[in-house]
């Protein structure tokens, strides 16, 4: 029988561990989950802790002590990030995650959560309705440390039992934090930018379409997955999620209906070449058929939420 989620998210104060973490709690409870990173809060928060996943004992008395029962391990080091110490990436992008699947297997985890990325996907991939199942050829050493994460969660499924569950979030737009390191940053920085200075220099070509997300669905998918029938999550492979595609000329289009005087301009950089060797849309038929995901936010409805939530903030 499945006990009472008692939950460790690690990477808890970064882009989405921030809305995940309050999400967790809105449903189990302040003290049912532990948020945890190298990052200290600002706010003082009794259920926090400095965690750095590359310590696999304080991982494991921090699961004994708190009777932990799942992980949300969304610790990690982003694409762009990525590429200025490639074997610091494989050590806390992969590495860690082989000892917490281990501790997982060992302490007899209920779940654990692996988030992976669009990333996996590589010049080799098919570029548009990229499939499920695809030979992975990853260009960045963020793509191969979660290419290779997949691949152990699934070993780890097969051999040992070990409950993990995947996804391969596309860019993550939110307005709760401004993310740093990764390629798809460009399309929250644009909201911030926009509304501060009324002009935005963007670091990809105006044409480069790439698939994206708003932060709530991507909890939502999170969640869901998480709680699905273990019988409905037929692959521990990280499943392909998909809900808008778009080109930054596309998004400053949109965001312009209600800026009108606002200013773009491209001087695309190294991320330019990382967003080429990604996919431009994804097919995640198969999240939708086998544990219900449906997504809630178009363009249209991401673009006004964003605007909502930062004018309110100013
Ligand atoms: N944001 C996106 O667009 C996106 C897209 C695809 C996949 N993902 C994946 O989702 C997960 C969460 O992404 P995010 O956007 O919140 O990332 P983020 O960079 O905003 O946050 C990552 C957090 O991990 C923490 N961290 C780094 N090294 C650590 C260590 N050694 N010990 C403990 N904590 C450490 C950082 O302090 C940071 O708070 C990551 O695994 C990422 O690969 C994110």
């Amino acid at each position: 029988m499945q006990r009472n989620p008692k939950i460790l998210i690690t990477g808890a104060n970064g882009q989405l561990g921030q809305v995940l973490t309050k999400a967790l709690r809105d449903r189990h409870g302040k003290s049912s989950v532990i948020a945890s990173d190298i990052n200290q809060t600002s706010d003082s928060d009794e259920h926090y802790l400095f965690l750095d996943i590359l310590n696999t004992e304080r991982i494991k008395e921090t699961i004994d002590d708190h009777g932990i029962t799942q992980i949300y391990h969304m610790a990690a080091i982003l694409s762009a990030s990525g590429e200025w110490n490639p074997s610091k990436t494989w050590n806390v992008n992969f590495n860690a995650l082989l000892r917490i699947l281990e501790i997982a297997r060992d302490k007899k985890l209920d779940k654990l959560f692996f988030p992976s990325t669009i990333a996996v996907f590589g010049n080799t991939t098919p570029r548009t309705d990229t499939p499920q199942d695809v030979p992975l050829l990853p260009e960045t050493i963020y793509g191969i440390s979660k290419t290779t994460g997949e691949l152990w969660c699934n070993y780890y499924f097969n051999k040992y039992g070990v409950d993990v569950r995947s996804v391969r979030y596309p860019g993550i737009i939110s307005y709760q934090s401004i993310p740093s390191g990764g390629t798809t940053d460009y399309a929250v920085e644009i909201f911030h930018e926009l509304l501060q200075h009324g002009k935005y220099e963007c670091f990809l070509e105006k044409d480069t379409a790439l698939p994206m997300m708003y932060i709530d669905d991507a909890i939502q998918a999170t969640i869901q997955l998480m709680e699905a029938p273990k019988a409905d999550i037929q692959t521990r492979i990280g499943y392909n999620l998909s809900a808008m595609s778009f080109t930054p000329a596309t998004l400053f289009a949109e965001i312009q209906k209600y800026l009108p005087t606002a200013q773009i301009a491209y001087k695309p950089d190294f991320r330019q070449k990382i967003a080429e060797s990604w996919s431009q849309s994804i097919d995640d038929s198969r999240a939708r058929t086998e544990w219900g995901w449906a997504h809630q936010y178009d363009l249209e409805r991401m673009v006004k939420t964003m605007l909502d939530n930062l004018s309110t903030q100013k």
